[in-house]
Order: structure tokens, then C-alpha cells, then sequence
């Protein structure tokens, strides 16, 4: 009656033409895979729970053919949804590709920033933060300039937003720069001490970077969903370090905090994927992402002291260097 064979053959058989189908959407039409792919996650989890319930009740009912043939249908779903999942999981991590005109995050930082400008999300922030004391900045009249340096700036138009606020009571110099410069469009102009520094500058190489432009130390680093969002637990306390002998003494790194569920960023970014808008944050903060790895570094804790600023979207993580 179960023929072994071939229902192995027809498993494998979805798997690699749902694994053709995705890789083809993936490269023809990204954002509309990662709608799909998110689809298919649950699809997969919804069959496969299906096709566990069917075997508990099997043992209590009398149409046990029936279930047997619904669980084999399920478990054929099951292959083409991972099948389907797959290329999109391999080929997203290429960063370069993900925010250029061919990707699927090509739209994020234009539809964030209507989000963000719709909240006063600047506005906002910096009013918070320059009430904190945590960070301290030269004033207008001091002689001396605080340099902040911000990481994966991308279209660096909320840099520059930041830099118009602040310099109508502070010094400041604001440097700007992205791991993917050549290929993010539409980047924000170098203008007085507003500075879009050329070519691809991830966060990682920041003291490569500053010793070329002759710069010892800078007073902020802002790095707002990216080095520090994209970089793997191993690299995490890594980039800190490179941070910590980039910064000067109780110098801070500020990072994006919000307080947002895990279940809300997730619909809000199956939102995005689909309908091409965003009503919420479509990823969870960068202090969320590294916050388990924070605690467990010695270093981290020994040489910087966390503080958050703000509320909801706007809860900053500012990590101030102590030693
Ligand atoms: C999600 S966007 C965030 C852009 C901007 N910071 C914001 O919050 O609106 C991520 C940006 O980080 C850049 N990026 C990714 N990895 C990076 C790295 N290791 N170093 C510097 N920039 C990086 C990407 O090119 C992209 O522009």
C-alpha cells in the first residue's frame, strides 16, 4: 500500500523544482521572494503540525487512509517550501546586492526615512540625547570640534538631518560612511563639516579609515542597523574593540534600542515585503540583536557603561567608554 520509493521520489522532486522556481523569483524579483519565502516558513511549520496532529489522531480514528494520503499531501508541501526557502536564505547575505536597484531591500531606507520623518524620529532622538548628558559635545563657541562618525550612512540624509540640529548649539564635524558606497544612489553631498567620505568603508576597517584622513579620535560613532547589526556573534566584541581605540575617552557608540516586539517587527516586515510599505519597524533593533552577546563580553562590560535614552522608537543604546 506505501510504496517507499516513490513517495521519496516525488518529495525529492518538489524540493528541486520549488528549489529552481526560487532561485529564478529570487534573482528576477527579490523583494516579491522575501514576501513569498516568509509565506512559505509558515506554510512548512503549518504542514508539518498538520501532518503530527494527523498521526496522533490516526491512532483514534477509522478513515486511517484517508489521513495517511492528507499527510503525504502535507509532507510534499513540506519539501517544496524548504525548497523554495533555501536560495533566498544562501543569497541574501550579499549586502551589496541586497541594497542596490536589483534587491530586496533596494526601497528600505526611502520607506523608513517617510516612517521615521512622519514620527519627528530625529527631531526626537537628538533632543532626547543632548538632555541625557551622557553624550557631551562641544559647544558652539568652543574652540574644539566633536567629530561623530557615522557607520552604514547609507543615502546619509538622516546624518545630515543630525547635523543641521546639532550644529545650531554645538561644534560638530559629522563624517559619513558605508561598507557599500558604490552602490547605494543618491547620497547626500559633502557640504561645510558634513563629509560623505568615497568608496566602500565598512565599520570594521573605522581605524584604517581614520588614520587616512588623519583623524586620532572621534567623540561619537553612530552605527544605526549596520555593522554592529550585520556583524556575527564571533565578530561582535570584535568591532567593539575597534570602536574603543577609535573613540576618545568617554566617547560613545549610539545604537537604535527600540522597544518593539519581536512578533510586530516580523508582521511589519512581512507588510513591507508584500505591500512595499512601512507602518513599523521590519527588523528588530540593533541592541536587541546584540544584546545576548553584550552581556556575556567581559570586555564590552569593563571598558563601556550602556545607558538608554528615550522611549519606543525612539529608545536609543548609548555605550560610553569608561577605560
Ligand atoms: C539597514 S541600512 C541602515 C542605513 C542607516 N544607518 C539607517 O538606519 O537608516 C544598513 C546599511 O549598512 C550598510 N552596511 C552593512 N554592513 C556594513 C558594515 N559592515 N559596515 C558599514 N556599513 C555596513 C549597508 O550598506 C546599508 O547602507
Amino acid at each position: 500500500m506505501f510504496d517507499l520509493n516513490q513517495f521519496l521520489i516525488i518529495s525529492i522532486l518538489m524540493f528541486v523544482i520549488f528549489l529552481a522556481v526560487g532561485g529564478v523569483v529570487w534573482n528576477t524579483n527579490q523583494r516579491l521572494y522575501k514576501g513569498l519565502n516568509r509565506i512559505s516558513w509558515i506554510v512548512m511549520i503549518g504542514q508539518l503540525a498538520t501532518v503530527f496532529a494527523l498521526i496522533i489522531l490516526a491512532r483514534t480514528s477509522d478513515d486511517f487512509l484517508f489521513m495517511f494520503y492528507i499527510s503525504r499531501i502535507m509532507l510534499y508541501g513540506a519539501a517544496a517550501s524548504l525548497g523554495f526557502i533555501i536560495p533566498g536564505s544562501i543569497l541574501r547575505t550579499k549586502l551589496n546586492k541586497a541594497y542596490s536597484d536589483k534587491g530586496y531591500l533596494k526601497d528600505w531606507y526611502d520607506k523608513t526615512r517617510v516612517y521615521l520623518i512622519k514620527n519627528n524620529w530625529t527631531e526626537k532622538m537628538i533632543d532626547s540625547i543632548t538632555k541625557s548628558k551622557v553624550v557631551h559635545l562641544h559647544k558652539i563657541k568652543e574652540p574644539k570640534q566633536s567629530i561623530i562618525y557615522s557607520i552604514g550612512s547609507n543615502r546619509g540624509e538622516t546624518e545630515k538631518e543630525i547635523y543641521l540640529l546639532l550644529k545650531e548649539k554645538y561644534n560638530v564635524k559629522m563624517i559619513c560612511t558605508d561598507a557599500y558606497y558604490e552602490d547605494v544612489t543618491n547620497k547626500t553631498k559633502t557640504f561645510e563639516d558634513f563629509i560623505y567620505l568615497e568608496g566602500n568603508r565598512p565599520g570594521e576597517d573605522i581605524e584604517d579609515i581614520l588614520s587616512e584622513i588623519l583623524v586620532r579620535n572621534v567623540d561619537v560613532i553612530i552605527d544605526k542597523k549596520a555593522c554592529l547589526w550585520y556583524s556575527k556573534k564571533v565578530n561582535l566584541e570584535d568591532v567593539f574593540r575597534k570602536y574603543h581605540r577609535s573613540l576618545s575617552l568617554n566617547g560613545v557608540i549610539i545604537i537604535d534600542a527600540e522597544e518593539i516586539s519581536f512578533l510586530r517587527t516580523q508582521l511589519n516586515n512581512l507588510f513591507y515585503q508584500l505591500a512595499n510599505r512601512i507602518v513599523g519597524s521590519a527588523e528588530r533593533s540593533t541592541y536587541s540583536k546584540i544584546k545576548n552577546t553584550i552581556s556575556k563580553s567581559s570586555f564590552i562590560n569593563e571598558h563601556y557603561s550602556c545607558h538608554f535614552v528615550g522611549h519606543g522608537v525612539y529608545r536609543t543604546a548609548i555605550f560610553r567608554k569608561v577605560k
